[in-house]
């Protein structure tokens, strides 16, 4: 038996519930017969997404650590010890490293990798306390896996480090929690609809100034002529990342063209071995 193999009558919780993919797992997650607290900056979208799937909702900024560790302490009041956290709350910063601004980075960082730090630590901490097992399922990205080659051209480069440091976070938390019964998978979505570009610009605190567009100019055309047909509605990535959860894959991928970068990026570092033969 894994940990969670069916969530009917389990809890959870969920950072960036009120668009995407949080949203799709909140609902596909209170179907399924969890009781489940969304949570997310954007109130407004937070109340509508929460009336339509029937389930509670809490206000929280998750790259505010007082904030998000406050929504753990209500959570667990309010819905009981909670089974599953979704720290899925995230934003993308286009731009190349030698473009970006220092609050682009300060941005994008506390977002994609303080908000998944901030609530991982409360979380683990009630989990000890009350000697408990829990599950968190990471949204990374395929940008936690390589650089994938067709969007390589255009360039995410905070992006691409803040989800390479989901997964770094993620293995951390397995090693070492997963001894103590800490569940943990990193989803890792190839492109899924949403409103990410949008609610990104929406959510970016005036103190940090203008977002940049992101530049396509430099993308092969023929690799962005077919971006359209790969995506996929967020409702089919939770059902893929409950399914990894349920089955406790570590990485969760959506998309099976992800692999080839993967694949790219392990030649090259077996390639690297091979000098030292
Ligand atoms: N859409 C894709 O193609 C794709 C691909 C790979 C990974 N992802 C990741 O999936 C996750 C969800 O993104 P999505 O595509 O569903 O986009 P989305 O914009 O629809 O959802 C993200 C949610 O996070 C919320 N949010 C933003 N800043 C926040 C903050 N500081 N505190 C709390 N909530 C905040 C937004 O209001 C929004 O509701 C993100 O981590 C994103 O990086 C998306």
């Amino acid at each position: 038996m894994t940990r969670i193999d069916d969530f009917e009558g389990k809890t959870a919780l969920i950072t960036g519930a009120a668009d995407g993919i949080g949203a799709a797992l909140a609902e596909a997650l209170t179907r399924a017969g969890a009781h489940v607290l969304a949570s997310d900056i954007d109130v407004e979208k937070l109340k509508e997404t929460s009336a339509r799937i029937g389930c509670d909702w809490a206000l929280c900024d998750v790259s505010d650590e007082g904030a998000v560790a406050e929504l753990v302490d209500r959570a667990w009041s309010e819905i009981g010890p909670i089974d599953l956290v979704c720290a899925n709350a995230g934003v993308i910063v286009p731009g190349s490293i030698l473009d970006v601004s220092r609050e682009d980075i300060d941005f994008i960082f506390g977002v994609n990798v303080w908000g998944i730090v901030n609530i991982c630590r409360p979380y683990i901490r009630k989990l000890r306390e009350t000697d408990r097992g829990g599950y968190a399922l990471l949204t990374g990205s395929e940008h936690s896996l390589s650089n994938p080659a067709y969007l390589r051209g255009a360039p995410l480069h905070l992006y691409n480090m803040t989800k390479h440091a989901v997964l770094s976070i993620g293995e951390s938390l397995r090693a070492e929690f997963g001894s103590e019964g800490l569940g943990v998978s990193v989803l890792c979505p190839g492109p899924v609809e949403s409103g990410l570009s949008v609610n990104s610009e929406a959510h970016r605190p005036l103190r940090y100034g203008a977002q940049g567009e992101i530049d396509f100019s430099k993308v092969d055309p023929d690799a962005i002529s077919g971006l359209g047909t790969l995506y996929m509605s967020a409702a089919r990535a939770a059902e893929i990342a409950l399914h990894g959860v349920r089955v406790e894959a570590f990485v969760i991928p959506t998309h099976a063209f992800e692999k080839e970068d993967v694949d790219a990026r392990y030649a090259e570092t077996v390639a690297g071995f091979a000098l030292l033969e």
